[in-house]
């Protein structure tokens, strides 16, 4: 079992005892894991490993698979911290593990493997990696793409390994959750991209009869606000604190690379997508969090009033089937609209969105947070649903407010 320390960990069911049982119970479980920083194994409790873990995203599942009643920590890995304790770079984590950085030469077989590694080198190792266990998670966007020739096109090298391309699945649940869950293998997806796609899926949802809401053929514009943990932990000139305190900075307002995923995402719901997804990404002052903001046009604005009615049926279709996604559209006070910061350390996706009746133009708005549902709470959430889990396992935590 985790150990129970993580912030998603959900307390004992109701009629298990008392609630000092419980932290008793949990006391002992801490204490055992601390003795030897693995824990114990039990029944069918799975070992998973982070190759990468010393970065944003390898902490940020760190802390969500200690706390997963289901998964143990085999091993992490750093290069340059081998060694070291993991709490050495996640300081959040002292005091909940004694686990230390390995080598990736050090890390035994497990039964799933994450990889938090940059593009590139998951599939420069895919075949070390893939001797280490029989399913994988890659974080990195080097399995993203279908066609290497995209890959090509989009990054600007060939692919280290193209043969692999077709052995993983896109690792988005609300495209495809029956995938996901039967994939040994799959990659994580873009944070941008899956707020873009988080916001315009619904649009989508549930019969293709709704998809002559919106006129796809105008294209969509998405601006993207991001935080600076985007960029990862290693340091560079733009993220020199004097430079990035206080941006708004234009990073990347034409030709995102994730740009490809959500043109390919689309193009499985049938909608054809290439060409026609404008996408720009603008870094603001926020360490997590993402602010997709879509413009699209409706087919028949001359309509607007019963196509909201359709918008707000379609948006409550999609919440009910997707446990991380929830619809924020209120008429009064403050949180009226999606907002990343209320989602920090959640693995919830906020959608929402608002017509312009005179014109038809639909804004259609989505947030989450970059570190959880843009990576390491949807490689959790795929993980569970890779294993039999519940999808929810292990991701509960309602995120801070006030933060
Ligand atoms: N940050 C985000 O919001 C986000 C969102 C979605 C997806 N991702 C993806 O997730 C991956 C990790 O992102 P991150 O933000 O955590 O990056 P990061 O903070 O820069 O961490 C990268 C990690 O990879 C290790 N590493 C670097 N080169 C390696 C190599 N050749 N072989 C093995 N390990 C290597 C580094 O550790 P050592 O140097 O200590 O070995 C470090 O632990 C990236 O592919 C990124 O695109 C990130």
């Amino acid at each position: 079992m985790g150990m129970g320390m993580g912030m998603g960990m959900a307390g004992p069911a109701p009629g298990a005892g008392s609630r000092h049982d419980g932290k008793r119970q949990h006391r002992r479980r801490f204490r055992s894991r601390r003795a030897t920083g693995l824990g114990p194994r039990h029944g069918m409790t799975m070992r998973a490993s982070i190759v990468g873990g010393s970065g944003y995203a390898g902490g940020e599942l760190l802390r969500l698979l200690l706390g997963h009643p289901e998964f143990e920590l085999a091993g992490v890995t750093s290069r340059r911290l081998a060694g070291s304790f993991v709490h050495f770079t996640h300081p959040n984590l002292r005091g909940h593990t004694d686990l230390r950085y390995s080598t990736l030469d050090e890390l035994e077989r497990c039964d799933l493997l994450f990889l938090c590694v940059p593009h590139g080198s998951a599939a420069g190792d895919i075949d070390v990696y893939s001797g280490l266990a029989p399913r994988i998670v890659d974080l990195s966007a080097d399995f993203r793409l279908r066609s290497s020739s995209a890959y090509e096109d989009w990054y600007g090298a060939s692919h280290p390994a193209p043969e692999w391309l077709d052995r993983f699945v896109y690792g988005l649940p609300e495209l495809d959750r029956e995938a996901v869950a039967g994939a040994s293998r799959v990659s994580g997806v873009g944070c941008n991209a899956t707020a873009t796609l988080l916001g315009l899926l619904p649009l989508l949802e549930p019969e293709p009869a709704e998809r002559g809401l919106v006129d796809w053929r105008r294209g969509v514009v998405t601006e993207l606000k991001v935080g600076s943990s985007e960029g990862g932990a290693s340091s560079s000139d733009a993220s020199h604190h004097p430079e990035r305190s206080g941006v708004v900075r234009s990073f990347r307002p034409t030709g995102h690379r994730h740009t490809a995923e959500v043109e390919q995402a689309l193009a499985v719901r049938g909608v054809e997508a290439a060409g026609r997804i404008h996408l720009s990404v603008t870094s603001v002052e926020m360490v997590r969090g993402v602010l997709a903001t879509s413009h699209l046009f409706l087919a028949d604005a001359a309509n607007a009033r019963a196509a909201e009615r359709e918008l707000f049926r379609a948006c409550r279709s999609f919440c009910r089937q997707h446990p991380f996604v929830r619809l924020v559209k209120n008429r009064r006070g403050i949180h009226r609209y999606p907002e990343p910061k209320i989602l920090a350390g959640s693995n919830h996706a906020e959608i929402g969105f608002e017509l312009d009746p005179g014109t038809g133009r639909l804004v259609v708005l989505c947030a989450i947070d970059n570190l959880m549902k843009g990576a390491a709470g949807n490689a959790v959430q795929c993980a569970n649903l890779m294993h039999g889990f519940s999808e929810v396992e292990g991701l509960s935590f309602p995120g801070l407010h006030p933060l």
